[in-house]
């Protein structure tokens, strides 16, 4: 029998490109052929960093109409429709000519911000399946917003947090106050460049029947949302996190330990210095690939930090470094951080939350970060920065209970003695602490099972690919 082969296609951004990986070596590992398509730059950028990129993976690299692909300062919506007209071409070409060869794709997996993946699907007949890389809450919401609740969710943003102005949507078992709804549905970021995209991702998926959505979740924790609108065929296949990690049943590799697509160069000194530090001594600080802190948000949390006194791992990226104009950065703060802590440009995240050393996790609840911490036990100080991160931050202190979430002040900046209380009630050893830490464990307990065999996960993956 020929080899089943699929294409999976990645938005050109790690939060995307990680889960999309993790899911591309799990179908190698049971004998699909994996295509990943994704932009030219990004292939190189993983292939320069020295990431393990996983083997058998078949990379399929497009032009994006950009030759280094997106830089700060470049503007977004310009790349968003190159992206999308380049990508279009090629992938309706690669289809047609597998085809014509008779080697034709079985299915297209396609992430976030990329409707004419779907498109292209759709026209050719394709069978096609979205992988969606942020929670199943969050697909509700936006599920919600584009079928009827646009107006209860516009009028409750931007009020204030009193009981009344909170809302419910069919199918959550939740209520959201302004500040839980994922920031691109709010009138003033309209003209974002993610909204059109998911606006026009969701009029695709109406047309389809029982569009496939792979969620980057597991059934024990958002039940749910999972079930929560019937005309999708939605299932948990999470947590797509390198199998060394989790146990995959048959299929656990123990020298699976990276995503293998990193797109920075990961420092290598802490590791060591990790290694020494006392169990659940350490706060890991990390704002993920994208989001780019205020000089003084970062002061704050340095800070914070200095004064809380615990050893720390902080990752600041190039961009943010960049971004606060490395010739004005405050070398002394710097240096008396560089006495008690780390601070590093990128580093092995699953390897550093999976760490005994770990005592909590200050993070801006990226869907990957958050479930990466929940995988791994690590308590969080949740510290949302932007679109779903709001929701997730939500999810972990109200429904998970496993961190706190920060409170900025009237300017949007959470404050030094704010992050101290956060850090301190997480940290040492109070009632709220214990609870946290027990369902920290809780978790990570029940998104091993998912994933083990027999889990819910297992099984659903398994599924999908018996489908194809
Ligand atoms: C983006 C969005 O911002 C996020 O809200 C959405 O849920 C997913 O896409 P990003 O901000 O990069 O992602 O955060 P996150 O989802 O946490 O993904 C970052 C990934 O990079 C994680 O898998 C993390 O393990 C990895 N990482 C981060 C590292 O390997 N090293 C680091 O130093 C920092």
């Amino acid at each position: 029998m020929a080899q089943i082969s699929i294409i999976v296609v990645t938005f050109p951004a790690q939060g995307c490109i990680n889960p999309a990986l993790q899911f591309a070596k799990r179908l190698i590992s049971v004998g699909v052929e994996v295509n990943f398509f994704t932009t030219h730059s990004t292939h190189r950028r993983m292939i320069n960093t020295g990431a393990s990129t996983p083997a058998g993976l078949s990379f399929i690299p497009f032009s994006d109409g950009y030759n280094d692909g997106f830089k700060p300062g470049d503007d977004i919506n310009h790349f968003v429709s190159e992206l999308s007209l380049h990508g279009s071409q090629t992938l309706s070409n690669l289809i047609i000519s597998n085809e014509n060869q008779g080697r034709p794709f079985s299915c297209i997996v396609y992430t976030l911000l990329l409707p004419w993946v779907a498109e292209v699907a759709h026209e050719l007949h394709l069978p096609s399946a979205l992988l969606w890389v942020e929670p199943a809450t969050v697909f509700n919401i936006y599920y919600n917003y584009f079928h009827g609740y646009e107006d209860l969710i516009r009028d409750n943003m931007g009020k204030n947090d009193d009981h009344s102005s909170w809302i419910r949507l069919p199918g959550l078992p939740l209520e959201l106050r302004s500040r839980d709804v994922p920031s691109i549905l709010d009138a003033e970021n309209a003209n974002n460049f993610t909204a059109p995209l998911f606006k026009r991702l969701f009029e695709l998926l109406d047309k389809e029947n029982k569009p496939k959505v792979l969620v980057n979740t597991f059934e024990s924790l958002e039940p749910e949302a999972l079930r929560s609108i019937s005309k999708f065929d939605m299932i948990g296949i999470g947590p797509l996190i390198p199998s060394a990690f989790l146990d995959y049943g048959k299929e656990k590799d123990p020298s699976d330990t990276s995503f293998g697509g990193d797109l920075f160069q990961s420092s290598k000194d802490y590791k060591q210095w990790l290694n020494l530090k006392p169990k659940r001594s350490v706060i890991y600080v990390s704002f993920g690939s994208i989001s780019v802190l205020s000089k003084q948000q970062t002061e704050e949390i340095g800070r914070a930090l200095l004064d809380y006194g615990r050893p720390f791992l902080w990752v600041i990226t190039e961009k943010q470094r960049n971004a606060e104009e490395k010739g004005k950065e405050d070398h002394e703060l710097r240096e008396e951080l560089e006495k008690l802590g780390k601070i590093v440009p990128w580093c092995s995240q699953m390897e550093v939350l999976s760490n005994p050393s770990m005592g909590c996790f200050m993070t801006h609840c990226g869907w990957n970060s958050t479930l990466e911490s929940l995988v791994c036990g690590v308590p969080m100080v949740a510290f949302p920065q932007w679109i779903d991160q709001r929701t997730n931050a939500k999810l972990v202190e109200d429904v998970w209970k496993t961190g706190l979430r920060v409170k900025a002040n009237k300017e949007g900046i959470v404050e030094r003695d704010e992050i101290k209380r956060c850090l301190d009630l997480v940290m040492e050893d109070g009632e709220i602490g214990e609870e946290i830490r027990r369902n920290a464990e809780k978790w990570k307990d029940l998104g091993r099972e998912a994933a083990m065999e027999g889990g819910s996960s297992y099984k659903n993956f398994k599924a999908f690919v018996s489908e194809l």
